[in-house]
């Protein structure tokens, strides 16, 4: 197994207030790992932390064997990190095809998504191209944001919670979408609270508590358990 990135002992604070404790973890090509845990736990905190975007104190994000930790969110998205914010940041003003268009322009990596293929996955973008973002439901902003990213043709994508607050016929269509995204090869680092969800989709998890790893190991093994997730996850 060639991991794509490593984490080595991760810790991370906002301020005064440490929020992760030591994460390690690694994700190979082609895999789709989840992080697992309750509110508060660390699952955002581990991505921005891997991002850029709010840097660890201490450890180590090895990103093909090179350290990009204290690395600039954009000079790490170009290197081919790709993130999905949990609050589904997308230009209200401007329409589902602008979008799309101007995240292309703006990533600087040139790749195999074009718009085309982002409707192909995302039928309902085809559809709603030429509405005004800010008019989008919670699921077709999911899909956007998700869609905008593939645009800057990330080896990696970070989904953060991308079921959350969504309808279960919503989460169902996304997963769909999402295995599609895994089946085309694409790797991917999920974090969510929905056992569900996660457990359908990927094929290693790290169960989080209190910023550091509580368990790992194969999704299977959590799913064919159920008293090892009650344990874990007390659901
Ligand atoms: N900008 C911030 N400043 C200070 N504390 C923060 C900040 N962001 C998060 N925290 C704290 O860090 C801890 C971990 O938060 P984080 O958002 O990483 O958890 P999470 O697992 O993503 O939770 P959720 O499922 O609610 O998204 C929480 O206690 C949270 O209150
Ligand atoms: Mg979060």
């Amino acid at each position: 197994m060639s991991a794509l990135l490593e984490l080595h002992d991760i810790h991370t604070a906002y301020g005064l207030s440490r929020v992760l404790f030591g994460i390690s973890l690694e994700v190979a090509s082609g895999e789709c790992v989840c992080l697992l845990g309750r509110n508060g736990v660390g699952k955002t905190t581990t991505m921005r932390s891997i991002m850029g975007l709010t840097r660890p104190s201490t450890g180590r994000v090895l990103w093909k064997t090179r350290d990009i930790a204290g690395w600039a969110p954009h000079r790490i998205a170009r290197a081919g990190i790709g993130f999905v914010p949990e609050d589904r940041r997308v230009f209200a003003e401007l329409t589902v095809w602008e979008n799309l268009d101007v995240a292309e322009k703006a990533s600087g990596r040139t790749g195999a998504w074009t718009i085309p293929r982002v409707y192909e996955i995302f039928p309902k973008l085809r559809e709603l191209a030429d509405r005004q973002a800010g008019f989008l439901s919670g699921g077709e902003q999911q899909m956007l944001t998700i869609g905008r990213t593939l645009m800057c043709n990330p080896e990696l994508l970070l989904l953060d919670e991308p079921s959350e607050g969504l309808a279960p016929i919503v989460v169902d269509r996304l997963l769909e979408q999402v295995d599609e995204l895994k089946r085309q090869g694409l790797t991917i680092l999920l974090a969510e609270q929905g056992v569900d969800f996660s457990l359908r989709l990927a094929d290693r998890v790290y169960v989080l508590e209190k910023g550091a790893v509580r368990h790992s190991g194969p999704a299977a093994e959590l799913r064919e358990d159920s008293s090892l997730r009650q344990r874990l996850l007390a659901l």
